[in-house]
């Protein structure tokens, strides 16, 4: 009898326990951002990214980069995409565009993509390599839903509205009547400093600001950027948009929409090598070339003279499926101002283009695709160019066969004339 008495008590205290802790449980996930709730949507968002690998390689900075199979890659999650044929190749090239600069002396230093990973292993055929996201990636992100976007909204494009606040450009651009389909560039790579929170990129972007509000754009590059990779290193980088970044579209792979098509490129990935300051045989270089394919209208993407790497499918996009407005290249870092004076985040080599081949960061070979599907140098080039006490750009538009249209950029951020 006083047994049983004994088991009840207990059974009644245990009942009690369990009701406790449920409560506290769902109190924390009531009133904590985080907790519970949280853990589960990034599980969640880490499952839908990290696709199944054939083969797992481990890269000296730290990434895992997964082999994924081809037809499994994120993309196709698109809701546009449901019924995509993959295709593995452009069905056509823009005429022309013969690289003068291949000829001459820099193309010695034209290396084929060279990414960190590469040191431990490649991805067979019929796989992409697919940089996987961790749990603390996400973490870092200023929200679950924020993760691989852009934290600062682009302004209209500037060369009406000119940056106010968190971005800071030294660019040049074409903005004609005619539409664009295509740009390209030889594009010197540095490792600039990169304040956490902020980013420095060089890059071309296209884009189609019919619609202002939902201005599409496509933009590659390479960039620093602490918070969205967990390191300072130098990555190659697609981005892409069709509604000015509000909720459409993301860095890389880190939502669904870029087909990635290389099994020796993963877009996200530390690249090398990057140029040495002061020496004029150490700087390095990466060639990207984007053209909207006359026959479907993808936008393609090839690094070199032969590596494609993959295409942004022409259903993504409510204008660039037509045709782009503006072509720029350049820099632009993110400057949060804070300690209420200028960042001292870095743009391109982190010196002023004053400095010149060797020491200032560079683009050669610049070029366009007009409506004629013809690869030709930009006429009517302009800058934009937000602080130059700051960053600065130096244009070059003659057509010098050694280096074709080019320009200097960059710059340190604060300093006495850059408060
Ligand atoms: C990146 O560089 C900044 C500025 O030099 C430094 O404060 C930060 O600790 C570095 N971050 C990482 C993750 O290495
Ligand atoms: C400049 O770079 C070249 C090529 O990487 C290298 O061989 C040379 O030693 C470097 N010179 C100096 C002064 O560091
Ligand atoms: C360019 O794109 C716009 C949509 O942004 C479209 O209305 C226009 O017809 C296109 N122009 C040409 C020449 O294709």
């Amino acid at each position: 009898m006083a047994e049983n008495l004994g088991i009840e008590k207990t059974f009644v205290a245990n009942v009690f326990f369990w009701f406790l802790l449920i409560s506290i449980q769902a109190t924390n996930a009531g009133h904590k951002d985080g907790g519970f709730n949280q853990k589960l949507e990034v599980e969640k968002l880490l499952k839908k990214l990290n696709k199944p690998a054939v083969k797992s390689i481990k890269s000296p900075d730290g990434d895992i980069i997964d082999c994924v199979s081809i037809l499994k890659q994120p993309a196709f999650d698109h809701p546009k995409l449901k019924n995509h044929k993959i295709k593995m190749r452009p069905s056509s090239y823009p005429k022309g565009g013969d690289d003068i600069l291949e000829k001459v002396d820099m193309s010695s230093k034209s290396t084929p993509i060279v990414q960190l990973w590469h040191q431990s292993g490649s991805c067979p055929e019929g796989t992409i390599p697919i940089r996987r996201i961790k749990e603390e990636d996400i973490l870092r992100a200023n929200s679950i839903q924020q993760f691989g976007k852009k934290n600062f909204k682009s302004p209209p494009f500037r060369s009406y509205a000119k940056a106010q606040g968190s971005q800071e450009y030294a660019t040049v651009y074409v903005r004609g009547d005619d539409r664009y389909y295509g740009g390209k560039a030889t594009i010197n790579t540095w490792n600039p400093s990169v304040q956490f929170g902020e980013f420095s990129v060089s890059q071309i972007w296209l884009l189609n600001d019919d619609d202002v509000a939902n201005t599409n754009t496509i933009e590659a590059g390479w960039q620093v950027n602490p918070q969205l990779y967990g390191d300072n290193t130098t990555r190659l980088f697609t981005y892409w948009t069709d509604d000015n970044g509000k909720t459409s579209g993301c860095y890389d792979l880190l939502c669904s929409g870029f087909v990635q098509l290389d099994a020796g490129v993963a877009v996200g990935a530390s690249i090398t090598p990057l140029s040495i300051y002061g020496n004029q045989s150490a700087q390095a270089v990466m060639k990207l070339t984007i053209w909207k394919d006359i026959k479907n209208g993808d936008w393609w993407i090839q690094y070199g003279p032969e590596k494609v790497i993959g295409y942004w499918p022409s259903a993504l996009f409510s204008q660039l499926s037509y045709n782009a407005t503006v072509v720029e290249w350049g820099g632009e870092v993110i400057n949060t101002r804070a300690n209420g004076q200028n960042t001292a985040t870095q743009m391109g080599s982190g010196h002023f283009p004053v400095e010149g081949y060797g020491k200032a960061s560079f683009f050669a070979n610049i070029k366009i695709v007009n409506d004629k599907n013809q690869m030709v140098s930009p006429n009517n080039i302009l800058t934009s160019i937000d602080r130059p006490n700051c960053y600065d750009i130096k244009p070059d538009y003659s057509d010098d066969p050694k280096w074709a249209s080019y320009f200097f950029f960059g710059g340190p951020g604060i300093n006495p004339n850059c408060p």
